[in-house]
């Protein structure tokens, strides 16, 4: 059995004031669930303190990014011993969002991966394919690409440390959320190309999350899919009222 895991991406979202308001609130609400993985990811200027504000709950905090270098002259990256240092949960590596502004590439997903799991930090990687690849009707290509070239040389062994989240490009902040049945396709797609690459066990076991206009209206019938085990939520997961709906109804 999967476990669902429902994380927020804060992206550049929520001043550190505005983070322990959230947590204080949170807290409350998610007090007894265990039963589905949650947690969040604020901008690395918040992460002392939330990891802080989280001891003795089961919320997860993750770091939106990460270099793949452990220290040097590289102005402004955050590099894994300083996550590891505060026992940060999971990184995200690769968003789309990485991928567009930042340059980031497959090959440098890849990177940050490795460099993530040498150091014990377990992963989200996030894929998926913009609305012109969509339209060309190259989502697979596209989906395959990231996938060989992000997860390159990773073993079995590694992938127990990797959750994998299908965010298809058009669907992030547009409000246009993906069909349920265009996500699981998505996703089962994701799930065999692991098979192919990796082998059936490690598909089986590997979580895949969807992100893209997740909120609490369509949480049961994007979560109800077989092949979906949890959301990457942007927007909704900013307040707490909100994003706990989102974690009730997974
Ligand atoms: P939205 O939920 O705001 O569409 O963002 C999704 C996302 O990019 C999460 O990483």
């Amino acid at each position: 059995m999967r476990k669902m895991f429902i994380a927020g991406n804060w992206k550049m979202n929520n001043t550190l004031t505005e983070t322990v308001e959230f947590l204080n609130e949170f807290k409350e609400l998610v007090k007894g669930i265990d039963n589905v993985e949650y947690g969040i990811a604020p901008s690395f200027v918040c992460l002392p303190v939330a990891k802080e504000m989280v001891k003795g709950t089961n919320i997860k905090i993750l770091s939106q990014n990460m270099f793949y270098e452990d220290k040097g002259a590289y102005t402004a990256e955050i590099s894994p011993l300083m996550l590891k240092d505060l026992n940060i949960d999971y990184v995200i590596i690769g968003h789309s969002e990485r991928r567009q502004y930042f340059g980031e590439t497959d090959e440098t997903v890849n990177k940050r991966i490795k460099k993530a799991l040498e150091h014990g930090l377990k992963v989200v990687m996030c894929i998926g394919e913009s609305l012109k690849e969509r339209e060309q009707g190259i989502t697979n290509i596209v989906l395959e690409k990231q996938l060989k070239g992000g997860l390159a040389d990773i073993t079995a062994e590694q992938m127990k440390n990797i959750v994998i989240a299908y965010e298809p490009v058009w669907a992030i902040g547009t409000g246009k959320t993906a069909t349920s049945e265009e996500a699981q396709t998505s996703c089962l797609f994701i799930r065999n190309t692991v098979s192919q690459m990796i082998g059936k066990e490690t598909a089986e076991n590997v979580r895949i999350q969807y992100g893209g206009s997740v909120k609490p209206a369509n949480t049961e019938e994007l979560m109800g899919q077989n092949d979906i085990d949890g959301a990457l939520v942007g927007g909704a997961s900013l307040k707490a009222d909100t994003f706990i709906q989102i974690i009730n109804k997974a």
